[in-house]
């Protein structure tokens, strides 16, 4: 990869922030945008801008293509059979609220039970927390091993013929691991649970492969791989959608509406409701295919680099404690740490001063702060536009942080 032309990209990433410049290392929380990205969505509005699914005219007809075409993009980056499978959604929150007050709503009873396990983003925990305070249902926990990976043993002794749905973050957006998902989706399936996997983390980084993986239900968000906020995606096997109730109701999800009845729309339309998101869409798209010309694989290898390297440097930080798994093979490019007498935010406020973004605080994982026994992390998370001498800038930053704060034992 020619790192430099990539960032040429990124119009942001020449930005200078506090006189230096910018080191963007929160990309967990989001990425950056390429020019190809900004100009799809800028082209929208200046050349055929209308809504889709709606009008006769040639500007309608050119968005709803446009819509489409990025549905089958979506399709065709996570290897779904079909675009029936692939339903536009705000983010990857919104998808998993969608299996939870659908599917799960429908299906899940008193003494059912749901696995999730400790690594979940509050977006694949509190919806089936939620769900199963309605229902009367219980929840397991998977815990994770002191090598941050998770404790298989555990899960397997944890799945049952009560074992109704299973919940898994397929990267950990605190850990970085990565997760056994086939496995766990195979020893599901032999229990009759359904399986949806939280690919927020995921599917930027690796080559995503839902048949492969044989989830019934996947998550993810745009705005975390090069798109858009507002626009995510939940691919579910059509053999679920076909019986699921629709989510939200209103335009664009009805066939046909009489006054005695409603006929909904066919799949996957029957679940987007109102304008959908098309700007979003858009955005997605043109994000996917620079992706695909970088090539998922390459991103994957690039990231393992800097991730080892980064792993290997930020262990010489002077009492700075790093979590999840210390294996590069194990995880993605997030690492999560804390520094013995400074307080991640402090962290975060030195990393600042010198133009190093990170996100410091619980990452909305608070199961897993408590787990850890701690209220707060920093993380550093990378992409494939960011480069080894930006982890050395962060580790120098890290080492000051360290002098400045950390002199209590
Ligand atoms: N889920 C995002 C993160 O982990 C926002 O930072």
């Amino acid at each position: 990869m020619d790192i430099e032309k990539i960032r040429k990209d990124f119009p942001i990433l020449s930005r200078i922030v506090r006189d230096r410049p910018l080191v963007y290392l929160d990309n967990a929380a989001t990425t950056q945008k390429p020019s190809a990205v900004i100009e799809a969505i800028s082209g929208l509005y200046r050349n055929y801008n209308a809504n889709v699914h709606r009008g006769v005219y040639l500007l309608a007809e050119e968005a709803t293509q446009a819509y489409e075409d990025s549905r089958e993009a979506v399709r065709r980056f996570i290897n779904a059979g079909s675009t029936e499978e692939v339903v536009f959604t705000r983010n990857a929150t919104e998808a998993l609220n969608l299996v939870a007050y659908t599917w799960a709503d429908a299906n899940i009873r008193a003494g059912d039970e749901i696995i999730v396990t400790i690594m979940e983003h509050h977006s694949n925990y509190v919806p089936w927390f939620r769900l199963a305070r309605r229902k009367g249902a219980v929840i397991k926990i998977v815990p994770s091993r002191k090598d941050g990976e998770l404790d298989m043993d555990a899960f397997g002794s944890m799945l049952s013929d009560r074992t109704k749905l299973v919940g898994i973050a397929h990267m950990s957006n605190v850990f970085g691991t990565i997760n056994p998902v086939r496995e766990m989706v195979s020893l599901a399936h032999t229990r009759g649970a359904a399986v949806v996997v939280d690919g927020a983390q995921s599917a930027p980084h690796m080559k995503i492969d839902v048949r492969g993986m044989d989830c019934d239900f996947f998550a993810l968000s745009g705005h975390k791989m090069l798109g858009p906020a507002g626009i995510g995606v939940l691919y579910a096997k059509s053999s679920y959608l076909k019986s699921m109730e629709p989510f939200m109701s209103g335009g664009e999800m009805i066939l046909r509406v009489t006054l005695e009845d409603v006929v909904y729309n066919d799949l996957p339309w029957k679940f987007e409701a109102g304008t959908p998101n098309y700007e979003g869409a858009i955005g997605l798209k043109a994000a996917i295919e620079y992706l695909e010309a970088l090539g998922m694989d390459t991103v994957e290898a690039y990231e393992r680099e800097l991730t080892e390297h980064a792993l290997r440097s930020m262990k010489t930080v002077p009492d700075i404690f790093l979590y999840g798994p210390s294996d590069p093979a194990k995880k993605g490019g997030i690492i999560a740490f804390n520094i013995k007498g400074v307080h991640s935010h402090d962290i975060g406020t030195i990393l600042d001063s010198e133009g190093i973004a990170i996100r410091a605080g619980h990452h909305c994982a608070q199961p897993l702060m408590i787990d850890c026994g701690v209220s707060a992390m920093a993380r550093a998370s990378f992409y494939f536009y960011n480069t080894e001498q930006e982890i050395d800038m962060l580790v120098k930053a890290l080492k000051k942080a360290k002098e400045m704060f950390g002199h209590v034992a």
